[in-house]
């Protein structure tokens, strides 16, 4: 069977590593068991991966295949920039002619950027089965455009592949046929158990030291508090956050002004992020601040190294909730609504929505940084979802031949 799957951007990276790596380790285990005649079979896997391009920058995206030990894609459609349209229109554009070529069995896709919703659109349109691997997380906020490419996605899927029990009900509940429906796990947490060893072997100030813009060095109190794990990190990068002045600018107002006393904040900065300071005029205020350092997107080792040590973490990333849920890192999530409700506090886990409201981020700071840190397994986070992923396409693939 021909399987393509694609990725891009800096999200898919951590999850299609292990379902690669998985595809290698099916094949490997059919050669063993049957030898040559292996590449005949129906199950074994012919794999292509394609890179839209959506993420192109060296810290965004080729550092993560080489740190993850992902093969080089095979495709690069090299679609990058634009409105959303523009990007998802170019993508299927561009991925069309070579699944006219390729023909292949599956299109796999993963998570809920723009690649995933263009490439399953083409994938189904020539005809090809399609997977979607972390189907069923819902924001029920449709001026999302992550959550709109989940339903486009979800809705056209041939195997739904879900990261938790929610996700599973949510597509059942949604009248999906319960045959295409399978719980696998979470695959991020395949990336994280395999990686965190070598991550806990990083030094936090030399990580920050060598991303850091800016500042020729980090201040001798902002080093003494990565030190002793005194200290937070911010991400954000999503439109409703970054795009406007009159939200952007309280929040920024809030980690200069109010916690300089508190911690330090390591906050690597999303090129989003950054274009949107320097026009509202706050990244001048933000780089002067002693106890914020400001660095370049950081490898998925070094962020992971920061997140096992930091007090709290500030962010509006979908990934991060889940990696803060496993690590225990207290994570105040800046949104209004999450797709991830397995990581709240009410469920077990270490996440409070806080939106982008400044009383509320104070409230909930003020308590979680005298808490203890918690951490939490949901079922089948266990690092072996990607093995699971490869069983039910191959399963269903058998099927469909039946
Ligand atoms: C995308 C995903 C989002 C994911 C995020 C992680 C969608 C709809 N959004 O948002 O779900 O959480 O990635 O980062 O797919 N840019 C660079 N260099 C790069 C990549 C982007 O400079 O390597 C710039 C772009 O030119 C653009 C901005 O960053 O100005 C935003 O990039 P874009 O890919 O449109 O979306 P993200 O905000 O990164």
């Amino acid at each position: 069977m021909k399987i393509i799957s694609v990725v891009g951007a800096r999200p898919n990276f951590m999850k299609i590593a292990p379902f690669c790596r998985a595809i290698t380790q099916h094949n490997a285990a059919l050669e063993a068991s049957i030898g040559d005649r292996a590449h005949k079979d129906p199950s074994y896997i012919e794999h292509l991966l394609v890179h839209t391009g959506q993420h192109y920058d060296d810290r965004m995206s080729k550092n993560f295949f080489e740190s993850l030990n992902i093969p080089s894609a095979d495709i690069n459609l090299n679609v990058h920039g634009g409105t959303n349209d523009e990007q998802i229109a170019a993508t299927m554009e561009a991925f069309k002619p070579i699944v006219d070529a390729e023909k292949p069995d599956w299109v796999v896709v993963v998570g809920d950027v723009n690649a995933t919703a263009a490439c399953s659109q083409v994938g189904k349109a020539a005809g090809c089965k399609v997977a979607h691997i972390e189907a069923g997380l819902r924001s029920y906020d449709n001026d999302m455009p992550e959550e709109r490419n989940r339903i486009i996605t979800d809705g056209l899927s041939d195997l739904l592949l879900t990261p938790d029990r929610i996700s599973q009900r949510i597509l059942l509940d949604e009248g999906k046929n319960p045959a295409s429906v399978k719980f696998v796990g979470n695959i991020m947490i395949d990336t994280l158990e395999e990686q965190r060893e070598k991550a806990s072997q990083l030094d936090p100030v030399a990580i920050v030291e060598s991303a850091l813009l800016e500042k020729e060095e980090i201040p001798d109190h902002a080093r003494e508090d990565l030190h002793t794990g005194n200290y937070g990190f911010i991400t954000m990068h999503r439109p409703s956050n970054v795009d406007h002045a009159d939200i952007l600018t309280p929040i920024v107002d809030y980690f200069c002004d109010e916690l300089r006393d508190k911690l330090t904040l390591i906050w690597p900065v999303h090129p989003r992020t950054k274009k949107n300071m320097i026009a509202f005029g706050l990244w001048d205020k933000v780089l002067a601040q002693p106890h914020i350092l400001i660095t370049q997107p950081l490898g998925y080792h070094d962020l992971l190294r920061l997140n096992m040590g930091a007090k709290l973490a500030l962010t509006d990333s979908g990934g991060l909730q889940e990696e803060c849920c496993v690590l225990g890192t207290p994570c105040l999530t800046l949104r209004w609504n999450t797709e991830r409700p397995i990581t709240l506090e009410e469920h077990g886990g270490a996440s409070t929505l806080v939106g982008n409201d400044v009383d509320n981020i104070k409230s909930a700071l003020k308590r979680v940084l005298s808490e203890e840190r918690k951490p939490m397994r949901p079922e089948l986070w266990d690092g072996k979802t990607a093995a699971r992923c490869v069983r039910e396409i191959v399963q269903a693939h058998q099927t469909t031949q039946a």
